[in-house]
C-alpha cells in the first residue's frame, strides 16, 4: 500500500520522538512492503524562527496533499515567559486544527501492568482502568472572540449545537463498540455553554437507548479521576475541559511519554502524543518516544492496516516489560530515546514479533 504522510516534528523533543516513529515506519514499510512517502514541514516555534509564521502557508498544502499527518509537539520557553509576544508557537497548532476542521481529539488511556510502581495512585485503585477521551478540538474557549482591553482582558467560550453533535455522534459510536457507557464532563451548573452540551447529549442519547449516559461536572471529574478512574469508559467533553482532565488522565499510567491521540475531522487526520515539547530535554535523546510510537500505530489501524498497528504495540509492549525504556519509566537505566526507537524498529522485523501480546 502507498501512503503519504506529512511530518511535522514541531518544536523541542518533538523532532527526536517523531524521528523514532519514522525509524518505525520503515521497519514497517520494509516487513509488509508499503511504501510511505514521508514529507516534512515545519510548523511552531522551529516556523517563526524560520520565517515569522508558525503555521506557513507549504506546512498547510503538504498536510491537506497527505493521506496522515504525524505531528511531534509544539512549544518554546521564549514565547511562555513573554506574555506580550505577538505570535506564539502555539498558534501553529491550533490554526492547522482550525483550518483542517479537525473537531474531534481521542486519546485512548490505557495501563501497563509493569509500569503500576510509578503511577502517583496506589495500584488497587488502577485496576481495570481503560477508557478514552473524545475531546471537542476546534470551538469552546480556545477559539472564542478574545478581546485585550487597557486594563481586561477576556476569551470568550461559545459552542454552536452542531460542534457538539459531531463529537457526540463520534462518543456515542466509540460507546457502542465498547461497554455502552459515556460520561459528559461539563460544569452545567454555572456556563451556559456547558448547559448546551447537555441538551445536546440528551438529544443524541434517544438515538443510543442501550448507552448508559452519565454526568460530571469538571470538578468532580478531576476528583473522581483520581479516586476511582475505572468508573470511566467514554469520556465525551469541550476542548478547555478534555486539555486538562486528558493531561490528569495521562499520568495515571505512570508517564505522560505513554499517551497517544489523535484528531478526526472530515476530510483529515492528525496523529501527536498528548504530551508537549519538554524544552528542557530537547536534544538529550532522553524523552520518551512511546506516546508517539503509538500514535503511529493508531494511524496505521486508521489506514487499515491492522497487523501492523498490533506489530508496533506488541513491540512497544515488550519494551516496557523488558525495561528497555527511557529513564522516565526505569530510572539511571541509561536507555536513550533512539535506543527505544532501534528495538521497537528491530522487534517488528523479528519474526517473534508477529506472535507476541
Ligand atoms: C494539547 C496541548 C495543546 C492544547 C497546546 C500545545 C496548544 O496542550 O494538545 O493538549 O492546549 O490543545
Ligand atoms: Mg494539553
Amino acid at each position: 500500500m502507498q501512503k503519504k504522510i506529512a511530518i511535522l516534528k514541531g518544536d523541542g523533543i518533538g523532532v527526536e520522538v517523531v524521528e523514532q516513529s519514522l525509524r518505525v515506519l520503515e521497519a514497517i514499510a520494509i516487513k509488509y512492503d508499503h511504501n510511505f512517502i514521508m514529507e516534512e514541514a515545519l510548523i511552531g516555534a522551529s516556523a517563526i524562527f524560520d520565517s515569522g509564521d508558525p503555521l506557513p502557508e507549504s506546512t498547510i498544502n503538504l498536510c491537506k496533499s497527505s493521506d496522515a499527518i504525524l505531528l511531534g509537539a509544539i512549544g518554546d520557553p521564549s514565547f511562555d515567559n513573554n506574555p506580550n509576544a505577538t505570535v506564539r508557537p502555539e498558534q501553529g497548532l491550533l490554526a492547522l486544527r482550525k483550518t483542517l476542521g479537525l473537531f474531534a481529539n481521542v486519546r485512548p488511556v490505557k495501563l501497563y501492568s509493569d509500569l503500576s510502581h510509578l503511577s502517583p495512585l496506589k495500584e488497587h485503585i488502577l485496576k481495570g482502568v481503560d477508557f478514552i477521551i473524545y475531546r471537542e478540538l476546534t470551538g469552546g474557549i480556545y477559539f472564542g472572540e478574545k478581546k485585550k482591553e487597557s486594563n481586561s482582558s477576556s476569551d470568550l467560550c461559545i459552542y454552536h449545537d452542531y460542534e457538539i453533535e459531531r463529537i457526540a455522534l463520534l462518543a456515542f459510536k466509540e460507546a457502542e463498540r465498547r461497554n455502552n457507557k459515556l460520561c459528559l464532563i461539563d460544569k452545567a451548573n454555572v456556563l451556559e455553554s456547558s448547559r448546551l452540551w447537555r441538551t445536546v447529549i440528551q438529544k443524541i442519547a434517544l438515538e443510543f437507548p442501550q448507552v448508559e449516559v452519565s454526568y460530571l461536572f469538571v470538578d468532580n471529574a478531576a476528583m473522581q479521576m483520581i479516586l476511582n478512574p475505572s468508573q470511566f469508559d467514554v469520556i465525551v467533553t469541550s476542548n478547555m475541559f478534555g486539555d486538562i482532565i486528558s493531561d490528569e488522565a495521562s499520568v495515571l499510567g505512570g508517564s505522560l511519554g505513554l499517551l497517544p491521540s489523535a484528531s478526526y475531522g472530515e476530510q483529515y487526520r492528525l496523529y501527536e502524543p498528548v504530551h508537549g515539547s519538554y524544552p528542557q530535554a530537547a536534544g538529550k535523546d532522553i524523552a520518551n518516544p512511546l506516546a508517539t510510537i503509538l500514535s503511529t500505530a493508531i494511524m496505521l489501524r486508521d489506514f487499515d492496516m491492522l497487523q501492523e498497528a498490533d506489530d508496533i504495540e506488541n513491540a512497544v509492549a515488550l519494551s516496557i516489560s523488558k525495561g528497555y525504556v527511557t529513564s522516565d519509566l526505569h530510572k539511571s537505566c541509561g536507555i536513550k530515546c533512539s535506543d527505544v526507537g532501534s528495538f521497537i524498529a528491530q522487534q517488528i522485523l523479528a519474526k517473534s514479533a508477529i506472535n507476541l501480546s
